[in-house]
């Protein structure tokens, strides 16, 4: 097999920018291991910056977002019994956010692949990228119990956080930026309406606690728990409670609780690897960054990723220039870095540390006073949430 732009995996990233791709003309073919239901079936984060509606709109696929996504004007703080709206068109010159899981996303994605092309072969699993310093690279794959090769111009790694493409990197040129959170999130779906109309962040006494929704039927919500915590330690009326309290306010609010349909717990780490292009071997997404989820910026990024890779493939194709395509790295690393601070200082900013200190704790609470009594702060906070410009 040949192909100009050999995608490994098939999760947000590969899949927009297979898309991208596709629509200016150039061809590639999308390799990923699992099943369709099982890359269907994941449960994620589901909040969408302007910028990736934008990209989504603008490649056609936001037929079903522009008709069930939920446009929301900003967040809900709560802290010391007290709730406080971040409104981000009054902050921002006229920003939203638009809820719809992630999940539904990678369902439309691959939808209409399926049915335009380019080729995207489930249960295809990559074992290896060779030659990435040369003009011919190579990816050997499993497919239907064979195995085959897809011989490309250019490799890209959207093969997420255990993927095989950061690994082809020389251990010399490649390097890890990593820190690790002392405490998890346990996530609940629930049959029922949400509580809320815009999402809710609060600073409970024991901890952080986020409610999300992903329709006006289900809500998802989220608890703060220690590491390793086994999700079989909460039975459902153990959540409902725990989540009564973290939200709780002075004042008239009542949490609506619902049969509980899916429940599970992931750690959280900050990791950033650099550079994001080793030769004609390039990274995306989750392959090159992982942020915790508190600023829920992970899809985001992996979305500016495509884009500004989109655009470089774009200049050679049309210009034979690679003046985009030798920024690549460069570009998008300013972007990660700054999604990684805004993801490290909300999750710091919210959570209880297991050592918690009074010193800590007031410290917290002068951010959260800041963020709620001064329109700069608060402006900054809205900047970075609904999504710093991309660079092109
Ligand atoms: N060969 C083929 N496919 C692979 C391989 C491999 N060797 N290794 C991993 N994959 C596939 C995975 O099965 C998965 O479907 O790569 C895909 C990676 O998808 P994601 O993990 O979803 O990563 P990405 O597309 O970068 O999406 C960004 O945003 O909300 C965050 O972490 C969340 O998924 C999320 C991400
Ligand atoms: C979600 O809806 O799953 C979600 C929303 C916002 C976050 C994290 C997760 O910060």
């Amino acid at each position: 097999m040949r192909t100009t732009v050999g995608i490994i995996g098939g999760g947000p990233a590969g899949l927009l920018l297979a898309r991208l791709l596709h629509r200016t003309g150039i061809d590639c073919v999308v390799l990923e291991r699992r099943t369709r239901a099982h890359v269907e079936g994941r449960q994620r984060a589901g909040m969408l910056e302007q910028g990736t509606v934008d990209a989504l709109r603008e490649c056609g696929a936001a037929e079903r977002l522009d008709t069930e996504g939920m446009v929301h004007h900003g967040i809900e703080l709560r802290f010391d019994r007290e709730r406080h709206h971040i409104d981000f068109p009054v902050l921002t010159g006229g920003r939203t956010v638009t809820i719809y899981a992630q999940t539904e996303v990678v369902k439309d994605l691959v939808a209409l692949q399926l049915a335009e092309g380019p080729p995207l072969l489930f249960e295809a699993e990559a074992l290896a990228i060779e030659r990435p310093e040369s003009e011919n690279p190579l990816v050997r794959f499993v497919h239907e119990g064979r195995e085959e090769s897809l011989h490309c111009d250019w490799v890209v790694g959207c093969d997420g956080f255990h993927g095989i493409a950061r690994g082809t990197f020389p251990a010399a040129l490649g390097r890890t930026h990593e820190h690790r959170y002392p405490y998890s999130w346990l996530g609940v779906l629930a049959d029922v309406a949400p509580s809320c109309e815009e999402l809710i962040y609060a600073r409970g006494e024991n901890g952080f606690a986020l409610h999300s929704m992903r329709s006006p039927r289900v809500s998802r919500l989220y608890l703060q728990v220690p590491n390793g915590t086994d999700p079989g330690d909460w039975p459902d009326d153990r959540v409902w409670d725990e989540l009564d309290a973290r939200f709780a306010i002075d004042g008239d609010w009542t949490l609506r609780r619902g049969p509980i349909t899916a429940k599970s717990v992931t750690g959280m780490r900050s990791h950033v690897h650099e550079p994001m292009r080793h030769g004609r071997l390039l990274l995306a997404g989750d392959a090159a960054h992982i942020v915790p989820p508190t600023g829920a910026k992970g899809l985001n990024l992996a979305v500016s990723d495509v884009r500004v890779m989109a655009r470089g493939f774009t200049q050679l194709h049309l210009t034979g220039s690679s003046q985009l395509l030798d920024r690549y790295s460069e570009l998008c690393l300013e972007r990660v870095w700054q999604a990684t601070r805004f993801s490290y200082d909300m999750t710091r900013m919210l959570h209880t540390r297991p050592d918690r200190d009074a010193f800590e704790e007031h410290l917290q609470l002068a951010r959260l006073r800041r963020i709620t009594a001064s329109r700069p702060a608060a402006a900054e906070l809205a900047a970075n949430y609904t999504g710093l410009p991309i660079p092109l």
